[in-house]
């Protein structure tokens, strides 16, 4: 599958194509994108203005298999959802919070920097998985991270190598059967 072809075009195309994708063409993702989504991240709200995040990116590819190792993929659907060999992502942003700043209720900042990087990178194609499920000490020492910067979760980035349905809401109060993505949508429908 070619990123070209599922490439959304404008919001209203980005937030309901947008699906939580684990299996990874083999292309790179391009600095550039990389640090526009940074900056997207570093523009999203942030509580009182305390701006507690940072951002790592990792594309390199000994890097990259070092990230790999500690993540933990959609234990509902493990081992399906687990990327393939020759499927992993491309790239990751690790999302860092500055204990300095904020020790607690940092979580809605990461929040609102991670779908902005989300949206930002499906818009050029490019496909992600927010991962939260990260063996934190081990990847910070990885990082050489000082003390003061804590791990709270990763973006996993890459061209999509599969498609994930999106289910109407009617009928719709289980998923993730088999494997796959299914999203169980439990909206309550209005009339
Ligand atoms: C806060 C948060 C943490 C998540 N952590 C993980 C994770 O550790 N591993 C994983 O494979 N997916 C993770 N996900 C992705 C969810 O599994 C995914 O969003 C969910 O299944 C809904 O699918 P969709 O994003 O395609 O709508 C996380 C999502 C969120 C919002």
């Amino acid at each position: 599958m070619k990123g070209e072809e599922t490439m959304p075009k404008s919001i209203s195309e980005i937030i309901p194509t947008r699906r939580t994708i684990r299996q990874f063409e083999r292309r790179p993702v391009g600095r550039k994108l990389l640090e526009r989504l940074v900056e997207a991240a570093r523009l999203a709200p942030s509580a009182a203005n305390l701006q507690p995040l940072e951002f790592v990116v990792v594309d390199e590819e000994q890097m990259c298999r070092g990230v790999l190792a500690h993540l933990k993929w959609a234990a509902y659907i493990a081992p399906a959802g687990n990327p393939k060999p020759g499927q992993e992502p491309a790239a990751y942003v690790v999302v860092l919070v500055n204990t300095d700043i904020r020790e607690k209720m940092f979580e809605y900042d990461v929040g609102a920097a991670q779908m902005s990087m989300i949206l930002a990178a499906w818009e050029e194609g490019v496909a992600s998985c927010w991962i939260m499920s990260v063996e934190k000490p081990e990847l910070a020492v990885l990082l050489g991270l000082p003390p003061n910067l804590k791990v709270d979760s990763v973006l996993a980035l890459g061209y999509p190598a599969e498609r994930s349905v999106t289910e109407d809401y009617k009928d719709s109060l289980s998923g993730s059967e088999g494997g796959r993505g299914e999203r169980p949508t439990r909206v309550f429908p209005r009339t």
